[in-house]
């Protein structure tokens, strides 16, 4: 695989002067491009723009690409044979990591816990079980911290690098300090116009959390945002505590601060407060809780299929994109919707190949399969016939 993100990667772009440069391992294709979105059913013309990371990687696209190139390159720099992804059954950042991290040699594991059932997080989880070398299945989410705990010490992996629920810490947030530069790149190219605001759905808090410290430095350095400044309207997709203000700044405050240590340049460190100014946090999506399907983001599935856009996931992108039509609508200028979940198709994944699964992950399957009958596309091999 080729092996130069370095000059593919708007970050060591704008920090090309910084001595060391930080490991990253290459899955991704970037820039991601920018499509309008139309107008129509009481949306204006020109106003919605979208990000398209959906497209980041034939293999396995979506936000945690990005995510993953850090936290891979650093587990590489550190000599790691095994990764472990934590998370939901239906995890994109497990299955993202069971078909990327093979592409770099190194050996990729996930600690599951339950979830709502939904097609999507039926579809991740078939092939997070099917081309990891082993998955945990948990019983429930509070049983993770001990799993956790358990596997940083086996020695049995050849070194092991435990990545916590969506990547999020310092060095995953990176991948979208790099996506914000990238951002700035293509509206100081005339791409996009600058936007008013930018929606994205929050999770983890990861790719929020590295979004605002991209967008504060970029507007710092003086590169694409020189007029206005755009909000950042993250839209909650898992519920409060998951996802409050506090661990969202903390975050993106500890991304800063490692930015700054690495540039050697002690003005990157912004702090939460400064971070926080341009966040908005939007919980009107959210339904049910986290994975819980709402009937606002099967609208917004519907009007994106109308607008010739791939299919939006009901966990995560469906919510935050209904939040981006509502705002659109009210016509406040041009706002960007972040485009997260993959559109590159899955592998299909048969019976056979779930033989080794935990009989947990199993069982979790086969309810699944019975409660979303008309969901599951022609060709699903079913495992109770
Ligand atoms: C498709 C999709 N969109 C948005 C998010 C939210 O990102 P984060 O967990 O970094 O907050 C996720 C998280 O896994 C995701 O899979």
């Amino acid at each position: 695989m080729a092996a130069d993100p370095i000059r593919t990667r708007a970050l060591f772009r704008v920090f090309a002067g910084s001595r060391e440069p930080l490991p990253w391992a290459k899955l991704g294709e970037f820039p991601t491009p920018v499509t309008p979105f139309p107008g129509g059913g009481g949306i204006p013309e020109n106003l919605g723009f979208v990000k398209r990371d959906d497209l980041s990687s034939p293999v396995y696209g979506g936000n945690k690409v990005r995510t993953l190139e850090a936290l891979f390159g650093a587990a590489l720099a550190r000599e790691s044979r095994t990764i472990i992804a934590t998370g939901a059954y239906g995890s994109n950042h497990a299955v993202a990591t069971a078909l990327h991290a093979p592409r770099v040699g190194l050996s990729a594991r996930a600690l599951l816990f339950p979830q709502p059932v939904s097609w999507a997080a039926l579809e991740n989880l078939r092939v997070t079980l099917a081309l990891s070398d082993a998955v945990q299945a948990l019983p429930h989410w509070s049983c993770l911290p001990f799993s956790m705990w358990h596997h940083a010490r086996r020695r049995d992996l050849g070194g092991v690098t435990l990545m916590p629920p969506g990547g999020a810490c310092p060095r995953g947030a990176l991948g979208y300090v790099s996506a914000a530069f990238e951002l700035a790149e293509q509206i100081e190219a005339g791409v996009l116009p600058a936007p008013a605001r930018i929606v994205i759905g929050i999770g983890s808090t990861c790719t929020t959390a590295g979004l605002l410290v991209g967008l504060e430095l970029a507007k710092q350095l003086g590169l694409g945002f020189r007029a206005t400044e755009p909000a950042l309207v993250a839209v909650r997709v898992t519920p409060w505590p998951v996802t409050s203000r506090w661990r969202i700044l903390r975050l993106a405050e500890r991304t800063a601060r490692l930015l700054a240590a690495w540039a050697q340049d002690p003005a990157l460190a912004v702090s939460a407060g400064q971070l926080g100014e341009r966040l908005e946090l939007d919980a009107g999506y959210l339904g049910r809780g986290y994975g819980r399907v709402t009937e606002t983001g099967r609208a917004a599935m519907r009007r994106w299929t109308e607008a010739g856009l791939p299919q939006l996931d009901t966990t995560y992108s469906a919510k935050s994109a209904a939040a981006f039509l509502a705002r659109c609508e009210r016509a406040e200028g041009p706002t960007l919707f972040w485009s997260t979940k993959s559109s590159a198709p899955l592998p299909g994944v048969s019976a056979a190949q779930l033989s080794q699964a935990p009989r947990r992950a199993l069982r979790w399957i086969v309810e699944a399969e019975r409660n979303l009958p008309r969901e599951l596309p022609a060709g699903y091999e079913r495992l109770e016939p």
